[in-house]
Formats: structure tokens, sequence, C-alpha cells
């Protein structure tokens, strides 16, 4: 499938980051293999995700000399999970930048529509001055996330990305018609959505697999 012009589309392709992804995907990974694998996974697609923020220079000494050294420049992060299963990507980035910010947005999907719906939503203040990452580790049909980042643009959001583990061709080309300006870090894009919108082959329902609801 072509996909529409937009901000970059980084598939992440780091042997680690295959290697967890396909130890997640199998079926009979456990439900604690599964978190600690998104978790993981978490960790080295968020690194990719910040690979840009801003640096500035302070001055420090070390048991040798004095000297210049890089830090972040102070732009202020927040993390957005998209409830349930953003939540399992966010210790990992929390790990990254403990002091960042957190937002919660809750939607489900409707089975029949394949529509998202909202049912929760509490985000910091000052959105507008910082970077926030938003978190679901399945970019399917692509609805919740077009959803969840209108819904942050409107809180004010401005420099936004989106981390997935695994996408659809469908999924991608909605969200950048819908957010071209909004980068996406995935582990793989995956072949096709069934007929119920899920990823083929992907793996499974990401929500019932970290909590263990099924
Ligand atoms: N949500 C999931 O958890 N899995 C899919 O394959 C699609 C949407």
């Amino acid at each position: 499938m072509a996909l529409p012009e937009c901000a970059p589309v980084t598939v992440v392709d780091h042997p680690l980051v295959q290697h967890k992804l396909t130890l997640m995907r199998r079926k009979e990974a456990s439900t604690g293999e599964f978190r600690q694998l998104l978790r993981e996974l978490g960790i080295l697609l968020g690194y990719e995700a910040m690979r840009d923020l801003p640096l500035t220079t302070v001055q420090i000494t070390t048991p040798m000399s004095d000297m210049k050294a890089p830090i972040l420049a102070g732009k202020k992060l927040c993390f957005v999970p998209i409830l349930r299963a953003g939540n399992g990507l966010l210790d990992a980035m929390l790990e990254l930048v403990p002091s960042a910010r957190v937002g919660q947005i809750g939607l489900f999907r409707d089975e029949e529509t394949l529509q998202p719906q909202k049912y929760f939503m509490k985000v910091p203040r000052g959105l507008d001055k910082r970077i926030t990452i938003v978190l679901d580790p399945m970019l399917a049909t692509g609805n919740s996330a077009v959803a969840a980042i209108q819904m942050i643009k409107e809180a004010g959001a401005k420099d936004i990305r989106l981390v997935c583990v695994l996408a659809a061709p469908e999924g991608i080309s909605t969200f950048c018609k819908a957010h071209p300006d909004v980068p996406l870090i995935l582990a793989a894009i995956d072949e096709r959505l069934n007929e119920i919108g899920y990823i083929v082959p992907g793996l499974g329902d990401a929500g019932d697999r970290l909590f263990g609801t099924k």
C-alpha cells in the first residue's frame, strides 16, 4: 500500500527490537513474559523517539578536569498512554525520563463500527510547552490514535510523537492523512488488518495479553 506524505515513519530495525518483538508475538508467551518484553521494547522505542531532544551544555567538574558537558535543554516531556494497552509502555518511558508528566486517554473500540469511543481524558496543563509522546502498542485501523492525538492537540499539544509496537499499513495511512505533522516510531509494519480490525500476523489483543484478561 502506498503511504501518504507525512512526518517520518521510523521502523526501529535494531536486532534487539526485532528479537524481543518475535518473542512477544508467540502465542505461548505468558502474561509475565509479554509484559516484560513490552517494557523492554518500550525502552528501545523510547530511546529512538527521543533521539532529537534538544541539548544545551553545562559546566561541570569531573575528577580529572572542568568541562562543558551536554545536558537536556529543559524542554519538558509528557507521556500519554492510550488506555489500556498503552500503559504497557509507560513504565519504560518513565524509566528513561523519570520527571516527565503523564496524561491518560481512555478510548475503547466499538467492535461493530471500529470507531473509538472516549471515556476518559486527563492531561497536564501547558502541553503547548512540552514534547508529548503518545503510547499505544497497536496502530490497527488508526482510528484510536487519530482521535487521541486530536484530543491532545485540542488540549494545546503541538510537538507530538506516536510510539507503537506494531502497525498495519491501513492504520499508518489513516493516521498520516489525519496528522501528517506527527512522527511515528514503530518496531514493525505488518501485512494487513483482518475483517474485525486486528493486525495480521500481529500479536493478538495487546491489552488482554498485557493484563491476562482473556
Ligand atoms: N488492538 C490490538 O490489541 N490488537 C490488534 O491486532 C488490533 C487492535
